[in-house]
């Protein structure tokens, strides 16, 4: 059995100017992040630290062309610590920065993984979405455009030294961004509750997880929804921590794989592409084997919510639909005949994910499950 570990120290902080006085950032770190953030809050601070903006290196997910362009861009330079202030993209390649030896491109790294990365820099990681947990997990997805599949780059020596909670940092976050991020996050904590891989401890964080995002989620929605979230900021950052604490030891599973080619074939946001998926998912649990953990976690969302513990899961979709209204796969420009590539797809490049399901699916029910959701 696996044993339940939380490397990165995780330390909280009121604004990014106390964060920089405590950890004494200077000349000698190197800040990745995008100008957005950094301007003004980071900026204003004059704090003298050497910077790279992502977006300089492209856009969207993070790829082996954009983070060797990145490479290219710090060979010669001098730096110790590097700092990561953003989001899944940016800790993402901060996390590989991390282990890149001054003359690695990205190839290199995924040649030697089997033998074991090494840290190169220490590595701090700011996050501004409350959705990934990425900052306590050790692995990158990057899309290897050049040999055309997107693959995780997993080491231990990955992990931050440091994850760094500043709720502060969310003030700039759009509302979409807000509802798919917490999305996001919320099936990270079902999804690592249900998981076989599970432990006592990680199903703590699991379930801590998902009572701050349903409260801070009924919140919002009392306020009339809008910039109400930022009331409870804190609440959701510290939710994805914990939900990337729990699947960072229990995993993800089907609602994480059947979202994956909604992402990289239609490029639906990650946290929008798992809430399509998510309640077909569950609805064939369910189906499958309604007893066991299926039912206790429906008994934690009818304690949050009011309802039976029989009408939990019900009270989820319904609560979530208020965050962001759901529309069938049908309505993103999704064709039906694309349906059982995807559940081919799913099934031969997913295993990784569709390990930690609650039940095991067959490539018919994975199809099954998109037709429901079409
Ligand atoms: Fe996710």
């Amino acid at each position: 059995m696996k044993a339940f570990q939380i490397i990165p120290s995780i330390t909280e902080y009121g604004k990014f100017a106390d964060f920089a006085d405590a950890a004494d950032l200077g000349s000698d770190d190197l800040i990745l992040t995008n100008k957005y953030i950094y301007h003004p809050v980071i900026a204003e601070l004059g704090l003298g630290c050497q910077t790279v903006f992502q977006e300089k290196f492209g856009g969207g997910e993070p790829t082996d062309e954009m983070v060797d362009a990145i490479l290219d861009e710090l060979r010669g330079k001098e730096y110790g610590r590097i700092i990561a202030v953003g989001g899944g993209t940016v800790i993402d390649i901060a996390k590989v920065l991390a282990v890149a030896a001054p003359e690695d491109r990205v190839d290199d790294l995924y040649d030697r993984m089997a033998e074991g990365l090494v840290k190169a820099h220490p590595l701090l990681i700011v996050p501004t979405t409350c959705g990934t947990g990425s900052e306590v997990t050790n692995i990158s997805i990057i899309n290897r455009i050049s040999k055309g599949v997107k693959q995780g780059i997993v080491s231990g020596a990955m992990f931050a030294d440091e994850a760094v909670l500043i709720p502060d940092m969310l003030m700039s976050l759009p509302y979409g961004v807000f509802a798919t991020s917490s999305i996001d996050a919320m099936v990270h904590a079902v999804e690592s509750y249900l998981s076989p891989n599970a432990c006592a401890i990680s199903e703590m964080f699991s379930i801590e997880a998902l009572r701050h995002i349903l409260r801070g989620w009924k919140r919002t929605l009392e306020k009339g929804g809008g910039e109400a979230w930022k009331d409870c900021a804190q609440e959701f950052l510290r939710a994805s921590n914990y939900a990337g604490i729990a699947f960072g030891h229990a995993g993800c599973a089907a609602v994480h794989a059947m979202a994956y080619p909604l992402g990289s074939v239609h490029h639906i946001p990650h946290g929008q592409a798992n809430q399509l998926m998510f309640a077909d998912v569950m609805k064939k649990y369910a189906r499958k084997r309604p007893e066991g953990k299926l039912e206790s976690l429906g008994a934690v969302l009818g304690e949050e919510l009011g309802i039976p513990a029989k009408e939990g899961l019900n009270g989820l979709y319904r609560l979530m639909d208020g965050v962001l209204k759901r529309a069938p796969l049908r309505e993103h420009g999704i064709k039906e005949e694309e349906l059982p590539l995807f559940a081919k797809d799913v099934v031969e490049t997913q295993q990784r994910l569709l390990n930690n399901n609650y039940v095991a699916l067959t490539e018919d029910e994975i199809l099954e499950i998109y037709r429901n959701a079409y």
